[in-house]
């Protein structure tokens, strides 16, 4: 990056500021990005990243301050707007129609035409989005249903979403979240191509090595406010996450708590565990391990390998045809999800907006939501909104839920702190059993720490916990034992002490541990 680009920054932005009634999201935010560069933005969940980049893609308007494109003064009334300008946003929560196909999905009104506009051409449509799914190297076809896609690939079709507009400004917010490493490789890989062809970046990530790997220049915000810009290059992770704290931050090591006391038998125990989807293709099979009290299974495995299916099974959310779950020597394998949450079996499930929220209740009514048999809460069949308050003030300070008091909706809360809300929901309960599906994603890294410390804290009270994450340095971190699934079966069980990310991930993708070992 040289000076005179940046001296006439293809986006400058000075002065915005953003209230949402008397909350102020952005305080005054001042940002220059240079035509063709990656610009990282960088900052703490809640600092205003995602209503900085919804401002630019059209969908906010800003209170105050000024937005110059290509060194003109513009407004950004609406998406259309956007687009026109040559401004793509990748979303940090999904926008698909799971209805629909994923061709659809991507031409979405602006199908090419036939007939003088009046037929969708959509042999057109297809052809045009296999080649789109080819060029970045993507495993999708056309015709799926968004519906039936994972996590990872409904995110894949947002990107490429974005792509087909041929914007010249690609806005791509917290896009490796639910991507596994191979694909967040891949990513980057898409990302390079995408700066060769002059297109300009903006890319928001908790994950300091992939701004490292990526970025040209890393912006930092806080509280609403701009920290300042630097070069990548001479940057270090922690001179990265200080400005974004505002002190000097530990980027420890992970450590495990204390040891733990295994008290008795297994708390969970799964046998035989066999389940089908919708076309009859077993997506478990035969799963089979038990979890004592106060351990942490960890799972590791590429997404879509049936993890999602297990943590559904367990928690009474999906019908399994063979096998058996035991809760201390009770067979729970019919009961219904209500009924093993009453037996103290948690959920923090992957995707928190459509299965671990309601966005318009408030934070207190979502954190109640699990815990009305918690003491005090509950009065003569009342619930006592003092106490609800109380509890969930005490849930907000403890799990810093930033942004939010006890009344604010769920659905005004930045990404990361609605993710602190399920986790504070879920943990208040003191569970016997945790099933946890990457806790930290989208978290920002002091908070992971935090959110870490917090399931090692319920397995030293005795919770059985199982542990589903994509990132093995997160699963070997936290795990006592780590079973490996693919292709819905888990191949290996190996102590923590034994694995390492090489045999894992040789584990993961089909490969015998011994080779390694
Ligand atoms: N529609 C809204 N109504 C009220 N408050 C909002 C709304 N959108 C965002 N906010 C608030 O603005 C602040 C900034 O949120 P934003 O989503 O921009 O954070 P972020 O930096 O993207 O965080 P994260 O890393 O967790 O995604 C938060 O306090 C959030 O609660
Ligand atoms: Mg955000």
């Amino acid at each position: 990056m040289d000076a005179s680009t940046a001296d006439h920054p293809i986006l400058h932005l000075q002065g915005i500021r953003k209230t949402f009634g008397s909350k102020v999201a952005i305080d005054s935010i001042d940002l220059a990005v240079a035509a063709g560069e990656v610009h990282a933005i960088c900052g703490e969940n809640g600092a205003g990243k995602s209503t900085l980049m919804n401002i630019l893609a059209g969908i906010h308007q800003p209170d105050a301050g000024t937005i110059s494109l290509r060194g003109r003064p513009v407004g950004i009334a609406g998406p259309a707007e956007a687009a026109r300008l040559g401004i793509g946003m990748v979303h940090q929560h999904f926008t698909l129609v799971p209805s629909m196909s994923v061709a659809e999905n991507i031409f979405l009104g602006r199908q090419p035409r036939r007939w003088g506009g009046l037929v969708v051409d959509r042999a057109a449509m297809r052809h045009a989005a296999a080649d789109l799914i080819s060029r970045y190297g993507f495993e999708l076809r056309p015709d799926q249903r968004v519906r039936e896609l994972t996590v990872g690939q409904r995110q894949r079709v947002e990107i490429i979403k974005a792509l087909a507009f041929d914007a010249e400004i690609l806005i791509l917010d917290e896009p490796t979240a639910v991507l596994t490493p191979a694909e967040v490789d891949d990513l980057m890989k898409v990302i390079d191509v995408l700066r060769d062809r002059g297109r300009t970046v903006l890319f928001i990530t908790h994950k300091l090595r992939e701004v490292k790997a990526v970025a040209d220049r890393v912006s930092v915000i806080r509280h609403g406010r701009s920290v300042g810009t630097r070069d990548n290059a001479g940057l270090s992770e922690s001179e990265i996450a200080d400005l974004m704290v505002g002190r000097a931050v530990f980027l420890a090591e992970r450590k495990q708590v204390p040891p733990r006391t295994e008290r008795g038998d297994d708390h969970l125990e799964v046998a035989g565990l066999t389940s089908v989807d919708a076309t009859g293709r077993a997506v478990l099979e035969d799963v089979t391990f038990g979890i004592r009290p106060g351990e942490v299974l960890g799972i590791a495995g590429v997404e879509g390998n049936g993890q999602t299916e297990l943590a559904e099974a367990l928690t009474g959310l999906r019908p399994v045809i063979s096998g058996r779950v035991t809760l201390d020597g009770t067979d729970i394998t019919g009961w219904s999800a209500g009924r093993r949450r009453g037996a103290g079996v948690a959920f923090i499930p992957e995707d928190r907006l459509d299965r671990g929220l309601s966005p318009t209740m408030s934070v207190a009514e979502n954190l109640a939501a699990s815990n009305y048999g918690r003491a005090g809460l509950v009065r003569r069949r009342l619930i006592s909104q003092a106490a609800l308050r109380r509890f969930a003030a005490e849930q907000i300070r403890r799990y810093d839920i930033r942004g939010a008091a006890p009344e604010t909706p769920v659905g005004t809360l930045s990404g990361g702190n609605m993710q602190k809300v399920v986790l504070a929901r879920e943990l208040a309960r003191e569970p016997r059993v945790l099933v946890v599906s990457q806790p930290t994603r989208g978290v920002d890294i002091g908070a992971s720490e935090f959110v870490h410390r917090q399931i090692l804290a319920a397995a030293a009270q005795g919770c059985a916990v199982l542990l589903i994450s994509s990132e093995l340095s997160e699963v070997l971190a936290l795990s006592d034992r780590i079973g490996v699934m693919l292709r819905g079966r888990i191949v290996d069980v190996l102590d923590a002490a034994d694995a390492t990310e090489t045999r894992l991930g040789l584990l993961m993708s089909g490969g015998r541990a011994e080779v390694e070992a």
